[in-house]
């Protein structure tokens, strides 16, 4: 079986930032509150649509692949927050990149959907149906967001991440995998007023979370995956060099790291930043995480993530000799016109109208 790696990496995180305090200006909730029970300070809230997020994050990881866009032959996004649900966002992301060759579809694991779409791209390349897949996770969760629903408002945030995932010459890439799901969970992280079978209901438009649950879950789930990635790719818990965790809450990620006793350094945390942007988190921390130098030539890493469906997962993963891009891009996203705040504030309205 082929090796299979990511060469490319890149992230998309929107102009527009809306502090705790900005927040409790018309939520009821404090910055001390939201610290304290998820370790978030702030977050992005977008200005531009989802696919707009993706395809620059994707711009920048076929640049530092040394791609051009024509060379990509599947395009996955993995989204719970499409554009809209016709089209799949990743046509849309084909036709703002020019890759005109590439296959398209999206898939939904919530927030595990960037490693389902690992698993995806893996097959694809193994069974050479692929060459060069470009895998984004991209999430413009603030729109499902109802600020009179103050438990799940101030969690998340939008943002893009992507990779090139290709076959690797030499020993680098993906060593073990492991996903699993538990369909009759599915009611601890769901949506009102949005889809089928919702339309028409008058159901006000939100995110809908059994926290203590999805909370109890997330920590099992990813510290025995963790153990589980690290056992099958043969590596010992200490040879770990970094674990990419799902970014949901601060104490999440200290009680997983508990479980598994992995030093603290070994855990990438970016979550203050951007709060949870679902299925975004892991690849906007991978990009981060090279680019800040984080990231060694074959550095063992683990990504491990959990949300609704429920869905789990946990990838081992070798990264290669490279941890600079061979190009970049000068693309940014336009200057956003609003706040962050008033962006949100303007959905309200229209949610209330
Ligand atoms: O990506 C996967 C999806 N998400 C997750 O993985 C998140 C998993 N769960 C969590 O992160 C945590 O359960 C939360 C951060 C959602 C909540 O933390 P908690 O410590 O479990 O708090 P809680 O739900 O027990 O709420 C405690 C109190 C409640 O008040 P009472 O009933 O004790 O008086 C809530 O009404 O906090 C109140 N509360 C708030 N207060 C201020 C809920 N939201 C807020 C808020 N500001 N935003």
């Amino acid at each position: 079986m082929k090796n299979v790696t990511i060469t490319g990496w890149g992230r998309c995180i929107p102009q527009p930032v809306v502090t705790n305090d900005d927040l409790a200006t018309v939520i009821d909730t404090s910055d001390e509150w939201i610290t304290s029970r998820s370790g978030i300070k702030e977050r992005h809230i977008s200005h531009v649509s989802n696919s707009e997020m993706a395809a620059l994050a994707g711009r920048r990881a076929v640049a530092a692949a040394g791609l051009q866009a024509t060379d990509i032959d599947y395009i996955i996004v993995a989204t719970c927050t499409p554009d809209r649900p016709i089209p799949a966002t990743a046509a849309y992301v084909q036709a703002k990149i020019g890759a005109v060759r590439a296959a398209v579809a999206d898939i939904n694991a919530g927030c595990t959907g960037f490693l389902y779409g690992l698993s995806m791209a893996h097959g694809l390349i193994a069974t050479s149906m692929a060459n060069r897949v470009l895998l984004i996770g991209s999430e413009q969760i603030s729109s499902y967001l109802n600020l009179e629903e103050r438990s799940t408002a101030v969690l998340f945030g939008d943002g893009a991440g992507a990779a090139i995932v290709e076959a690797s010459n030499d020993e680098s890439g993906i060593k073990s995998m492991a996903l699993g799901a538990d369909g009759s969970g599915a009611q601890y992280l769901t949506t009102s007023g949005l889809g089928t079978e919702q339309i028409g209901t008058g159901a006000p438009r939100a995110i809908i979370m059994d926290g203590a649950e999805i909370f109890k879950g997330a920590v099992v789930r990813m510290g025995d995956g963790i153990v589980a990635a690290a056992k099958d790719a043969g590596w010992e818990l200490d040879e770990i060099d970094l674990v990419i965790p799902h970014q949901a809450n601060i104490r999440i990620i200290d009680a997983v790291r508990r479980r598994i006793k992995v030093d603290e350094s070994k855990m990438f945390i970016n979550i203050h930043k951007y709060g949870n942007t679902s299925a975004a988190t892991i690849p906007i921390a991978l990009a981060e995480a090279v680019d800040e130098g984080r990231v060694a030539p074959g550095s063992r890493l683990i990504f491990t993530a959990f949300g609704a469906g429920v869905t789990w997962g946990a990838v081992a993963f070798q990264w290669g000799d490279r941890t600079e891009p061979i190009s970049t891009t000068d693309d940014e996203l336009p200057e956003p016109t609003r706040t962050g705040l008033e962006i949100l504030l303007a959905r309200q309205e229209a949610l209330n109208r």
